[in-house]
């Protein structure tokens, strides 16, 4: 499975939460086939964000389907009552809020004794401060762009600076950290992303609601790649 967490370039994550449920199989396929290299699986409880989404039975069912690595976003309060649930989905890496109420480095201890890759995200008003004494603990921090809840919100400009916090950090400290952006992804906010220090960039409608998903999330990975050379 730890094959699956590429360690170089920049990686493409879209957002199942702008798919068509009534197809997920053939809209995986087409983004797979296309280049992405994990799914991103956007998991809300209507208690920590007020929308309810995905469950532990959507990932099992498309697991059979898809190589990609399953990125799991968990919106949740209580991701320590349900991780397990999503491991034996076939989560490959489970990402939970610092904001949750959680005893979090016990949290990132069991996931990571079940095999789990693990991430910490911190919504738009949580500073970089909260999370960096658990940076080393973790195989990937994400930072919200938009508050989380929604696909097809706006990029918010103002969280530029805590990518680039964060990248200092994970390369000051040399970390073994992903650093990814979930939130108003665009061809456009892509770059900004990147150029910030991201390395996992999530996005849901700027690939799933545009008419051909495969050719808009090739363009993407073309725009960023031309602009890492
Ligand atoms: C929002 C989710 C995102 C969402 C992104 O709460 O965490 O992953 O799917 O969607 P876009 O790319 O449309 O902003
Ligand atoms: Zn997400």
């Amino acid at each position: 499975m730890s094959k699956r967490l590429l360690k170089n370039s920049v990686v493409l994550a879209p957002s199942i939460l702008s798919a068509n449920f009534a197809n997920l199989k053939k809209d995986i396929g087409l983004v797979e086939k296309a280049g992405a290299q994990w799914l991103h699986i956007d998991v809300m409880d209507g208690h920590f964000v007020p929308n309810l989404t995905i469950g532990p039975a959507v990932v099992k069912a498309i697991r059979p389907h898809s190589r990609l690595l399953f990125d799991v976003h968990l919106m949740i309060e209580r991701p320590d009552h349900y991780w397990k649930q999503f491991h034996a989905a076939g989560a490959d890496l489970i990402t939970f809020h610092h904001e949750a109420p959680v005893n979090q480095r016990k949290l990132i201890r069991d996931m990571k004794r079940a095999g789990l890759k693990t991430g910490v995200s911190i919504k738009p008003d949580t500073p970089v401060s909260a999370i960096a004494g658990i940076l080393p603990l973790v195989d990937l921090v994400l930072v919200m762009t938009v508050e989380p809840g929604f696909g097809g919100q706006k990029y918010r400009h103002d969280m530029v600076p805590k990518i680039q916090q964060l990248r200092a950090i994970i390369d000051r400290r040399k970390l073994a950290c992903r650093l990814e952006v979930d939130g108003g992804i665009t061809l456009e906010t892509a770059l900004i992303a990147v150029a910030a220090g991201a390395d996992v960039l999530v996005a849901g409608n700027a690939v799933f609601a545009a008419a051909n998903p495969a050719s808009a999330l090739k363009r993407i990975r073309k725009a960023i790649d031309k602009s890492l050379k």
